[in-house]
């Protein structure tokens, strides 16, 4: 008869087998520079959802943001996900709001290890500045860090669903990076 810690394993090296590691988490939460460093620590390639967006529509998503609407960014978004999904051996950064869309992380999760990078608004407050996130978008610092706590509260549940929780706030990207590969190692 099997035990439990057999079933475990055999669960986690199946998610292992599936080959992307998927970065989600609020703006400013280290996504993008933490993923680069991993894909090259792994030998994978790096891709970021956003980057992704703004080459194929050749705009800035400030300027998607603006010109044609959340709505049609956020379709692009799926879009852009389901392309990225087909393929492994990528490390995947995604946009702050992905987590919090069912279909998306569905096709995330098919063929990838979903990590969530957290951190307090105040750490993000320090991260963001105030160029090129639309939703961050705001006069001052306060009305920044306001928009933050708001749309963290609102979002705290998504970024919890993951296989694993980072907690990034004193926490170097490099030293973000020994904490996954230690915790991806652990699936093999
Ligand atoms: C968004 C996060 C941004 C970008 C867009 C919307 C969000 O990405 O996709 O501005 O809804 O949280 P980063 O998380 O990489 O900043």
């Amino acid at each position: 008869m099997k035990s439990e810690t057999n079933v475990y394993l055999k669960q986690n090296k199946a998610k292992y087998n599936k080959s992307n590691v998927v970065l989600i988490g609020f703006m400013g939460s280290g996504k993008s520079i933490t993923g680069k460093l991993l894909a090259y620590r792994m030998g994978y390639s790096f891709v970021d959802t956003d980057v992704e967006i703004e080459k194929n529509y050749k705009m800035k998503i400030k300027d998607m943001f603006a010109k044609e609407g959340e709505a049609i960014f956020r379709q692009r978004e799926t879009e852009t996900i389901k392309r990225l999904s087909q393929k492994s051996h990528q490390v995947i950064s995604t946009g702050g709001g992905v987590a919090t869309k069912q279909e998306d992380m569905d096709a995330l999760r098919q063929n990838g290890v979903i990590i969530s990078l957290s951190a307090y608004p105040s750490t993000i407050l320090k991260r963001t500045g105030n160029d090129k996130r639309p939703l961050l978008a705001k006069k001052s610092n306060e009305e920044r860090l306001k928009a933050i706590v708001e749309l963290m509260a609102k979002r705290a549940k998504f970024y919890k669903n993951a296989d694993l929780i980072v907690q990034t706030d004193d926490k170097t990207p490099l030293q973000n990076v020994e904490t996954i590969t230690k915790y991806l190692k652990g699936l093999k």
